[in-house]
């Protein structure tokens, strides 16, 4: 039977490990100057109804590394619901390549095209979640854990908006049996949601995991942090705030030196990429020696190789 990776969700806390411990494997041997030909004859379908930088690259770059093949298929360029139905592009992309990735814009487009395939699907981000992210943060947190932590122990905050990206850190971080913390603001009918859906797989994550998971505006609650995450400011998918807006909304939340000094000593910054610097973060945290940002995005080709 075939496999999607539509959230992290999709996977028991044992298959996240394996498929974060093959990336870093990959990664080591490609180092050592091995690449594993695992892909080799295969195409991975891109469908992007968005535009990317890391995700694209990574992609294709991993499908390069392995022996495999990627084909870019653009916003618009080809039929995806609307003049031909999700269900039939599937049953043809089926039949053409080996396996499809999509960013698309809602999450029902990527549920819908992976139940309409009988190839895996990968979500490649949606207005729900970002899995494919999640994986390289956690190689990265894994790969800077404080001396003598193990990533179970990381107390991990994300401040700001509650983005697809929040949404993802959470589900892999509850999963994995770590301390996640959101810190923004609540209620605010401008901004993403903290849902009663993402309270709930919290819960059963944690309930399984032994993690802890927290919803905050309180400063006090970052206190101790060993790494701290954000993502832009934007607001509704569908109605984006205006600078003057977002700021108003976010601007406690802002990573800067002085949160960045409430947390535990050594403490790290992690951000997806893009960032919208003097607004989610500093130039100076951005580009300081705590900052982990760089190395994430790069990641983002160790864990699509994964
Ligand atoms: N973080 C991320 O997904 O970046 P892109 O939008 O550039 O792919």
């Amino acid at each position: 039977m075939k496999k999607d990776f539509l959230t992290v969700n999709d996977f028991t806390k044992e298959e996240l490990l394996d498929i974060i411990n093959l990336s870093i494997a990959i990664k080591k041997s490609i180092k050592n100057g091995y690449k594993p030909p695992l892909m080799k004859g295969m195409t991975l379908g891109m469908i992007f109804q968005q535009s990317s930088t890391r995700t694209r690259c990574s992609f294709e770059t991993a499908m390069e590394d392995m022996g495999g093949h990627a084909q870019y298929l653009g916003p618009g360029m080809i039929q995806l619901g609307g003049h031909e139905t999700i269900e039939d592009t599937g049953r043809v992309l089926s039949g053409l390549m080996d396996i499809v990735m999509a960013r698309v814009i809602a999450h029902k487009t990527v549920a819908d095209l992976a139940n309409a395939c009988t190839i895996p699907v990968i979500n490649a981000m949606s207005d729900y979640t970002h899995p494919t992210q999640a994986i390289a943060d956690v190689i990265t947190m894994m790969e800077n854990l404080p001396a003598g932590k193990r990533f179970e122990d990381c107390k991990v905050v994300f401040c700001g908006d509650f983005t697809q990206v929040a949404a993802s850190l959470g589900f892999i971080c509850t999963k994995l049996g770590a301390h996640y913390v959101y810190y923004g603001p609540q209620g605010n009918p401008k901004t993403q949601q903290f849902t009663e859906n993402h309270k709930k797989i919290f819960e059963e994550n944690c309930k399984v995991s032994g993690g802890t998971w927290l919803v905050t505006d309180k400063e006090e609650d970052v206190k101790g942090a060993d790494f701290f995450y954000t993502d832009v400011w934007y607001g509704l998918y569908e109605a984006e705030l205006s600078k003057e807006e977002r700021t108003e909304i976010f601007k406690k939340y802002q990573v800067n030196r002085e949160l960045m000094d409430k947390g535990a000593l050594g403490c790290k910054f992690l951000h997806c990429l893009p960032c919208t610097r003097g607004e989610d973060v500093t130039d100076e945290v951005a580009d300081s020696a705590s900052s982990l940002c760089w190395e994430e995005a790069w990641n983002r080709l160790t864990a699509m190789r994964g």
